[in-house]
């Protein structure tokens, strides 16, 4: 499977893929290892897929917060049947985690990148798509009455970087490199280098968001 990216699970659970369910001796050992508390108890089941887990905690009495960050998992795991259980009280949460460098926060950054455009104006960039996805995803998710108590925190911290730090995470640019080539690509980190000059690091700016939504009772 191998999957790291939130579009690739949300295809997976979207493609109608699922993981088993957990079968009777699964339930008994979980019922063994994580009893409910006297007067049930508080879980969150991070990266809860179609919710099996948390349907299990819910079903032993504990009040179950699963988050996952496929949409299309959270749908589908509200779609689960849940008659057989005994009355649970799981609530599910999409959340959604975003960092990308903020170049506009240095001058020194923000030319290197400009050499990208010089290098190939027709560049396109999977961190732009997902910018304007990123743009509308809280408007999207107050306005679908799929979800309600939608939280936005945003916050930027700065990373200082060894030279050699910054380029590799270039080099890890795999979107960039491919439209690039090899050659356009060095030329294109020697500038960079050369720009940095003699300064021994690089500080970086990253802007992370965070957005999470309460599947609302429908
Ligand atoms: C291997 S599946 C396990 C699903 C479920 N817990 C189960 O056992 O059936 C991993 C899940 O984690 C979710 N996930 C992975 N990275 C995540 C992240 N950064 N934030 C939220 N969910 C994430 C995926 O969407 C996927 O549903």
């Amino acid at each position: 499977m191998g999957y790291v990216t939130q579009d690739e699970w949300d295809s997976h659970y979207g493609a109608g893929r699922s993981f088993r369910p957990l079968d009777d001796s699964e339930h008994e050992l979980l019922r063994e290892l994580v009893p409910s508390p006297p007067g049930g108890g508080h879980a969150l089941d991070v990266g809860c897929g179609l919710g099996e887990f948390a349907r299990h905690l819910a079903a032993t009495g504990y009040t179950v917060d699963g988050v996952d960050y496929a949409p299309s998992a959270i749908t589908l795991a509200l779609a689960e049947p849940t008659s057989s259980q005994p009355a649970g009280k799981a609530q599910l949460w999409f959340v959604a985690l975003w960092n990308p460098r903020y170049v506009q926060a240095s001058p020194l950054l923000t030319d290197i990148k400009a050499e990208l455009d010089r290098l190939k104006p027709d560049m396109k960039r999977v961190s732009s798509a997902r910018q304007g996805l990123m743009d509308e995803l809280s408007d999207r998710l107050a306005a679908s009455p799929e979800f309600d108590d939608v939280i936005l925190l945003e916050g930027r911290h700065q990373v200082r970087q060894t030279v050699e730090q910054y380029i590799g995470v270039w080099r890890s640019v795999n979107d960039v490199r491919v439209q690039l080539g090899e050659e356009k690509f060095e030329r294109f980190l020697d500038y960079a280098r050369q720009r940095i000059g003699d300064a021994e690091t690089v500080e970086t700016t990253y802007l992370t968001r965070a957005w999470a939504a309460r599947r609302a009772a429908l």
